[in-house]
This record gives C-alpha cells, structure tokens and sequence, in this order.
C-alpha cells in the first residue's frame, strides 16, 4: 500500500461508523487522506475516529443523519473547518428492510429511499455546493455514491431497497453531467453480498418474511447459487475499487457505477 496515494484529500465519508463505510475509512486514512467520518452513531464514529488516529492517521467525527439537511451542510461545514477544505465525498450511509411487493408501505418506502435515494442527495447538494464555492482546482473534486447489484437487477423481497438503488446510478449519472463544470467527477460502486452488520440484520430479516428458513442460510445459498465466484464478500473486497476511485488514477472517469459483486450481476 503507497501511504502517500491519497495525499491530499479531505474526505467525508458517511455511515462510517462500521461496515464498508468504516473499512474505507481506515484504508484512505492508511493511504494519507485526511476523514471526517459521519454517522447517526456518533460513538461508533468516535471510535473508528480514535482507531485511525492510533495508527497515524488523521480523522474526526460528527453526528451525521444523511436525510437532515441542516446536518448535511454542518458535516461539510466541519470538514472544511478540520482540513481546509473538502475535495472528496463518499455517499456510503445506507439501509435495507426486506418486504413482498404485497406488503411494501409508505414508512417502508420512506424508510429506504429517505436514507438511501434523498439522503444521498441531500450530502451529494451539501459537498457540491462548498465544492463550487471553493472552486476549480489543480485536482478534480470526487464524489463516490455507493450503489449494489440492485442498482441493476432487483429480486421480489427487496424491491424498494432495488428502486432506492437504481437512484443512486441515476444520480451518478446526472450527478456527472451537472456537477462537472464545478470540476467535479461523480462515479460509484455497486457491492453484492458483504458480510456486515446490514446483512447480518437481512439475513434475521428474510427469515423473520420467509423467505428463507433458518439464519445464516441467506448467504450461503446466494453464494452457491448465485454468485458467480461461489462466496460472499467481505469490506477488505471492496477497500481497493473504493481507494482506485478516490485516487488520481480515475481522474478522467465520470458517471460510472464499478459492479464488485464476484459476478453476480453481468451486464
Ligand atoms: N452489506 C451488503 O451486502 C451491501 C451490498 C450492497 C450495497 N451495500 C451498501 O453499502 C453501504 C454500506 O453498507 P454496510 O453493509 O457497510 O452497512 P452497515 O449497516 O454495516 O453500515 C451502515 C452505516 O450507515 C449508518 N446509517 C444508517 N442510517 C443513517 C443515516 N440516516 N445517516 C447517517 N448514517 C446512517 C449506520 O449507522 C451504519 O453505521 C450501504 O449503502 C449499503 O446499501 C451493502
């Protein structure tokens, strides 16, 4: 690992209090970022926070609900206080709650596309804008969205989930063609099966619908029968795609959406 590769950045990154959002972190950090780490879980940030700054790197915190938009701008506010200035977002805050189309209800849709559609939009409208005030730079700015493989497909149990997914690639995609003339890039990645909290509370979910019969066997299954490299994933899986994209080495990508799925979802 170049510990100097992401020298430079001042990132927030949200939902990093553990998961993929919490991994990523540590592993910019470890590459010379400097992460303001967001969350509603403000001791969960703290701590990773402390975890990064144990080894040398430089992080801070702060209570983040992505939906709030007066949180939004404070978050992007107190990055720029801590480093200087924000030049890299990573849209990562999401949730999941299984349902059959029969039984989706508005708390449920609002529930899901508030965090996962609005919430990116709202940190997306909250960066973009102390972005454009700062101006063009040298380097072009990064926002990162993170999608799934329901950016792209969807399956009958978490269809809401799947709609909230297509619109983080819609806003990738129209992110790209709005915010370039700010120097901004907006690209994403698109997880599949990662064995993380949020799919440890699916896995008790998708018994607790029925869909399948005891815990643990959600996973198991898909990995069998579904992924084409015949196991799940883990957030170490995604930490590269996610650094690759941080890094000088996208810099003339825009509006794309890196499926890291082990071939769940060819298209
Ligand atoms: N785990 C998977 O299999 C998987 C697959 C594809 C995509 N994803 C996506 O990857 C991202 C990270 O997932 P994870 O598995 O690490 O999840 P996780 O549940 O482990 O972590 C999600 C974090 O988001 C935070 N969060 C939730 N609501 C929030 C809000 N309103 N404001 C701020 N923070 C909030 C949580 O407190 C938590 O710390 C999510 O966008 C998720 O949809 C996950």
């Amino acid at each position: 690992m170049d510990p100097n590769r992401l020298d430079g950045r001042c990132a927030l990154i949200t939902g990093a209090a553990q998961g993929m959002g919490a991994a990523v972190a540590k592993n910019w950090a470890a590459q010379g970022a400097k992460v303001c780490l967001g969350d509603i879980n403000v001791e969960g940030v703290a701590q990773v926070a402390k975890e990064i700054a144990e080894e040398g790197g430089t992080a801070t915190h702060v209570r983040l609900d992505v939906t709030d938009e007066d949180d939004a701008v404070a978050a992007v506010a107190h990055t720029v206080s801590q480093f200087g200035e924000i030049n890299l977002l990573l849209n990562n805050a999401g949730v999941n709650k299984p349902r059959f189309f029969m039984d989706i209800d508005k708390p449920n849709y609002d529930f899901i596309m508030g965090v996962n559609a609005w919430g990116k939009l709202n940190v997306m409208l909250a960066a973009a804008r102390q972005m454009r005030e700062q101006g063009r730079r040298e380097y072009v700015y990064k926002i990162i969205n993170v999608g799934s493989i329901l950016s792209r497909e969807t399956f009958d149990d978490v269809i809401v989930y799947g709609m909230s997914k297509h619109a983080v690639l819609g806003l990738i995609k129209g992110g790209a063609k709005g915010l370039w003339e700010y120097g901004i890039t907006v690209n994403g990645y698109a997880p599949g099966v990662v064995r993380t909290e949020m799919w440890e509370q699916l896995d008790r979910d998708l018994v607790e619908i029925g869909k399948f019969d005891k815990k643990g066997e959600s996973m198991d299954s898909i990995a069998e029968n579904m992924i084409l490299m015949g196991r799940y994933s883990y957030p170490d899986d995604i930490i590269g795609t996610a650094a690759f994209l941080a890094s000088p080495d996208s810099d003339y990508m825009t509006g794309q959406l890196l499926m890291i799925d082990g071939g769940m979802v060819i298209q």
